[in-house]
């Protein structure tokens, strides 16, 4: 274990601490071979995350359709005092913390407050995460910032620990870019890895009308589409592919029976696409789709129900007016874990 004081000034370069895995994640290539060689085809969507396309998906984010970003925002806005007050906070931990734009609300209500915290930011893309991390040490100078580089989920159990209170974050509704199953085994083992006490705020993107859900992947701009036609360019550095751009359209949509929006790179013509770094091809038929990321959309009882059965205590639950999007401020609580103690009570 590591002592968060034991990291990096940031104040010349900014250095990120590198987190480990505790458990072997698929690198690229495995990835490829799980995700691209089988039927249906897939990738996993960290692969999109590259400098440009963490850009995009920011830019994404000030689109007109795209209202998650906003709807966040505003709730954060809106309740940081309140956050901060009920957490209060000595650390926080961010997962996925991309810009870290919408997280500055909290750190203003600290200001406003006078309350102090670290704040370590978790992400696999580490130029955003030194941008992130610079931006932020000019805004707040009480703020002790420690950027990580790592997977978020095979890193939970290597990161620092500290005294006091912390709260984890997830925002932006990257819990609906998992599958159910491995929902769930996301946040049964980040409860696992906080002690009684520590808070986690969790921002869930909500069912709502199938033409703003659809509208919201289908920019005007093209911005998600040129986002996921990014996912090739990435293959083709990285494993040596010839993806042709021109020969893929971006497609995505709302499942409504599976409630989640599926993103797919669809192939407009038969092919072959070489993959050099695994000394292989393979065929796509004119039609047939990758899939490169889902998006759940969540109900309002499912996503409490989901923390509960985790073993959180619900401690409040926002929602936005129109209830297109949710914050959910939970507590880890023992009791519910070992299951023993519920039955004996
Ligand atoms: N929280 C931000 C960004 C959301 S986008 C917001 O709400 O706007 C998802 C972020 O998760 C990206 O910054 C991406 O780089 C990061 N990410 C994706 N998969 C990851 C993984 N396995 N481990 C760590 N970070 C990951
Ligand atoms: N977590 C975000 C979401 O599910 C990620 C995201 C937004 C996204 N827009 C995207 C991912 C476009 C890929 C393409 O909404």
């Amino acid at each position: 274990m590591q002592s968060l004081q034991k990291c990096l000034s940031l104040e010349a370069d900014t250095k990120c601490l590198v987190i480990e895995p505790t458990y072997a994640v698929p690198d690229l290539l495995d990835d490829v071979r799980m995700g691209l060689l089988e039927t249906p085809r897939s990738l996993p969507p960290k692969y999109f995350y590259d400098e440009h396309g963490s850009q995009l998906f920011d830019q994404i984010c000030d689109t007109a359709e795209y209202y998650p970003t906003r709807v966040e925002d505003a709730l954060l806005k809106r309740y940081a005092n309140n956050i901060i007050t009920e957490a209060s906070p000595s650390h926080i931990i961010e997962l996925g913390s991309g810009s870290s734009r919408k997280t500055r609300r909290l750190f203003d209500a600290c200001t406003d407050l006078s309350h102090h915290c670290s704040y370590a930011p978790f992400d696999v893309c580490e130029p955003m995460l030194e941008l992130a991390a610079r931006e932020l040490d000019v805004r707040y100078d009480w703020l002790d910032i420690t950027p990580m580089l790592g997977d978020y989920h095979a890193g939970l159990n290597q990161l620092p620990v500290d005294i006091g209170t912390n709260l984890f974050l997830f925002l932006g509704s990257t819990i609906g870019n998992f599958t159910p199953d491995e929902a769930r085994s996301f946040i049964q083992d980040l409860h696992h890895r906080m002690p009684e006490g520590d808070y986690f705020l969790i921002g869930v993107d909500r069912v709502k009308d199938t033409e703003v859900l659809n509208a919201a992947y289908n920019d005007s701009k093209g911005l998600t589409a040129e986002f996921n036609m990014n996912v090739l360019r990435v293959l083709n550095r990285e494993v040596g592919s010839n993806f042709d751009l021109n020969k893929f359209q971006h497609r995505a949509f709302f499942n409504a029976a599976q409630g989640r929006i599926e993103m797919h790179l669809l192939s407009l013509e038969a092919q072959t696409v070489k993959l050099s770094a695994l000394q292989t091809s393979f065929d796509l038929e004119q039609g047939e789709s990758i899939l490169t990321e889902i998006s759940h959309k969540f109900q309002h009882d499912e996503i409490e129900s989901l923390l509960l059965d985790c073993g959180f205590e619900i401690v409040r639950h926002y929602e936005a007016d129109n209830q297109y999007f949710s914050l959910l401020l939970v507590r880890a609580n023992q009791l519910i874990q070992t299951g023993l103690s519920r039955q004996s009570a």
